[in-house]
């Protein structure tokens, strides 16, 4: 068994970071979304990954490499062009072969591995296996209609009129049933090829569709306010560890990560939270679900339920929270006179200001 690995695509939703760099190798408590992923394929027993990859592939072949230190051995494949997810099946032809695979979307989180996923699979080898999760809002999702054996009659791809509650989860397996599908297709009314379309295309012919029904384990990274929910679910799992420096005048309270060359300088630290290697907490209040990448500074400033990118600094600008700050990124007070904003921002950027 092999999987398949999108990292691709164009991350429209996360502008601006994505214009700057790929959206799954944002870190979630500190570690790139699309590492978590390649853990629980490793996890599943799966060594073989095809990584699908678009403008980006230059960061992420550097952020992955070979996948040894994942123990995987990784191929990248190149999409010239975000053309759908069924397009990435399509160009994966070759390195697919006929073995069954997973397909995984890089931008995604499973709480719990894909373990037993992958162990079903296996075991009843059907042609296509689907996870769906129950969502208060289907629209922005592939949508499933079951009968009442609870059997996959239709999926729908963002439909405006969902026909029930149940999206598709970010993990598909396949045999090799699925290129016939793949091969068939015509894009999409968005032009894309979709992959609700090659299993619509293979339950039309017959072939045997699987679904499992998954509850609360799921996340989808592709937009801010769910970044910030992963981030906070990883962290409520943090073990709590000192490498870098607390001085007598901090607190911390709770699980903190603190990474080596990290130094907290009278401040308050609220965990579950995590400080990168050489990042400076001083004079500040970090309060709980938040990651600090490596060498940000944290001065007179409070933070919470944020994810701060690497070389980012805060300083002197009261409380910060909900937000995702971009590597580098300069978040400072404006000079007494005039009192007004004074913003760079980069294209795409949303700024929330309390007056
Ligand atoms: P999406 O999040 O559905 O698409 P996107 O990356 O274009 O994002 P947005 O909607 O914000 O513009 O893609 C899911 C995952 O699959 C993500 O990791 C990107 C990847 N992908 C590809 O590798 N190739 C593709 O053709 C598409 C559409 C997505």
């Amino acid at each position: 068994m092999k999987a398949l690995v999108l990292a691709g695509g164009s991350g429209s939703r996360m502008r601006p970071i994505t214009h700057s760099f790929a959206k799954q190798l944002v870190p979630v408590a500190n570690k790139p979304v699309l590492f978590y992923g390649l853990e629980a394929i490793r996890n599943a027993g799966i060594r073989e990954v095809g990584i699908v990859v678009g403008a980006t592939e230059p960061e992420i072949r550097d952020a992955v490499g070979d996948g040894s230190r994942f123990g995987l051995e990784v191929t990248y494949l190149r999409q010239d062009a975000p053309r759908g997810l069924a397009h990435a099946v399509l160009i994966a032809r070759e390195y697919l072969g006929d073995d069954d695979f997973v397909m995984y979307l890089g931008d995604n989180f499973i709480v719990g591995g894909i373990d037993d996923l992958v162990d079903r699979f296996r075991r009843e080898r059907p042609h296509a296996q689907i996870l769906l999760t129950k969502v208060a809002d289907p629209r922005p999702f592939g949508v499933a209609e079951l009968d009442a054996d609870g059997r996959v009659v239709r999926l729908e791809e963002k439909p405006e009129r969902p026909r029930s509650d149940l999206a598709l989860v970010g993990v598909y397996l396949f045999g090799p049933a699925v290129h016939e599908a793949v091969a068939a297709l015509r894009p999409s009314r968005r032009n894309e090829l979709e992959i609700t379309d090659a299993v619509q295309w293979l339950i039309d012919r017959g072939h045997r569709v699987e679904s499992t029904l998954v509850s609360g384990y799921w996340k989808d990274t592709g937009n801010v306010a769910d970044m910030l929910e992963v981030n906070r679910l990883v962290l409520e799992g943090l073990e709590p560890s000192v490498d870098g420096e607390v001085d007598e005048a901090s607190e911390l309270i709770g699980r903190v990560e603190v990474g080596p060359g990290a130094r907290v300088l009278g401040s308050r630290v609220v965990g579950p939270v995590v400080l990168g290697p050489g990042s400076l907490v001083r004079d500040s209040y970090v309060g709980p679900f938040t990651s600090i990448d490596r060498d940000c500074a944290v001065i007179g400033s409070e933070i919470e339920y944020s994810i701060v990118l690497r070389g980012a600094r805060i300083d002197g600008v009261g409380r910060i929270e909900s937000s995702l700050i971009g590597r580098e990124a300069r978040v400072v007070p404006a000079p007494r006179v005039p009192n007004a904003h004074r913003l760079v921002l980069g294209d795409h950027s949303r700024v929330q200001i309390s007056r």
